[in-house]
């Protein structure tokens, strides 16, 4: 079946972990920060019956349109909000939520997102290089491939995608647009990037431009600077108890929760052997799982896209 915007088809990934962090309960209000198609947010609503609220956001329309059908049954205790959560100061104050009890983070994209070939977070099609998660925003993929130098592309490929040929491919790239002009459609890209690699490279770890593709999404998103902000303003808005789980797909996003969650679990930083402390800093959170949690074996088999999902979660102090 082709995939349109018609049929958003996600499967939650790790769900009974994700309830079993959050403790969505009846009265208790949630914030769903990458909403989806709505799939973990109809579990934790069943939780919050009656009278607590989950407020769901998504910076893709697509997304929000498929989890407001989805989730209408639940009247209004679900609000679905067109926001980037990298501003959730901000919206917190909008939607005056300022104490909740869960915060939840499922990053990256969406299975209806890879699979839907207009918007290219995939190399299967020969389509426009958009990649981007909210329709709205000026930067397309195929933008970032004219407008910057190899230099930086090579360290977009390298840092995001951990791609060995980075420099090779970035050259390339320069190259074509020189002679034959912007490269502006995947199909042009993945031949570049197959002639960029070796053939022996070439046939070791999956599809060759898989690494390319993931890296240029991650930056036309800015998806670790979001990460970086939305995490810790949302931190900001739970109230003592409130808890934090953030799915991560990635290991650089992995890198930023770990981080962020090891500095706010933090106390007393004053210089060992002060005899009363003098900095006065107290912990914000309390880390709930001092490893992260995998998928087990099964879900990984049912559901590719859980295989490299890790698990965070945290309360507030
Ligand atoms: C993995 S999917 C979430 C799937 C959802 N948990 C479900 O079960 O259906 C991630 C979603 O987050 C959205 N997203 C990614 N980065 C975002 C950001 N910075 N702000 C808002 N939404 C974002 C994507 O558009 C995508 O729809």
């Amino acid at each position: 079946m082709a995939v349109g915007r018609g049929n958003f088809r996600h499967t939650p990934v790790m769900l009974e972990a994700v309830l079993k962090f959050l403790q969505p309960a009846p009265g208790k209000i949630i914030i769903d920060a990458t909403l989806g198609g709505g799939g973990h947010a109809a579990a934790i609503l069943k939780q919050l019956l009656p009278a607590g609220k989950l407020v769901g956001l998504d910076c893709d329309l697509d997304a929000l349109q498929a989890a407001q059908s989805r989730l209408a049954s639940f009247g209004g205790a679900f609000q679905a909000v067109k926001a980037n959560f990298r501003d959730l100061a901000e919206i917190g104050q909008q939607l005056g939520l300022a104490a909740i009890d869960g915060l939840l983070f499922d990053l990256g994209v969406s299975s209806y997102q890879l699979d839907y070939p207009a918007r290219v977070f995939s190399y299967r099609d020969d389509v426009f290089l958009d990649m981007r998660m909210d329709q709205t925003l000026s930067q397309t993929a195929a933008g970032l491939l004219a407008e910057l130098s190899a230099e930086q592309l090579a360290k977009i490929f390298r840092t995001y995608g951990e791609e060995r040929w980075a420099r090779r491919i970035a050259s390339l790239i320069v190259k074509y647009r020189r002679i034959r002009g912007p490269v502006a459609r995947s199909g042009q890209l993945v031949e570049i990037i197959r002639e960029a690699i070796p053939a022996p490279a070439r046939r070791r770890g999956g599809h060759p431009a898989k690494r390319v593709f993931q890296a240029l999404r991650i930056a036309v998103n800015k998806e670790l600077d979001n990460l970086i902000n939305g995490l810790s303003q949302g931190i900001k808005l739970l109230k003592p108890g409130g808890r934090v789980v953030v799915l991560a797909y990635h290991s650089l996003e992995d890198e930023i929760v770990k981080k962020q969650f090891r500095e706010k679990s933090q106390g007393c930083i004053c210089p060992p052997g002060m005899p009363v402390c003098g900095c006065g800093k107290k912990p914000l959170l309390k880390i709930l799982t001092k490893k992260p949690f995998f998928p087990g074996e099964e879900e990984s088999a049912r559901n590719p896209r859980a295989k490299s999902a890790r698990l965070r979660a945290a309360e507030k102090s």
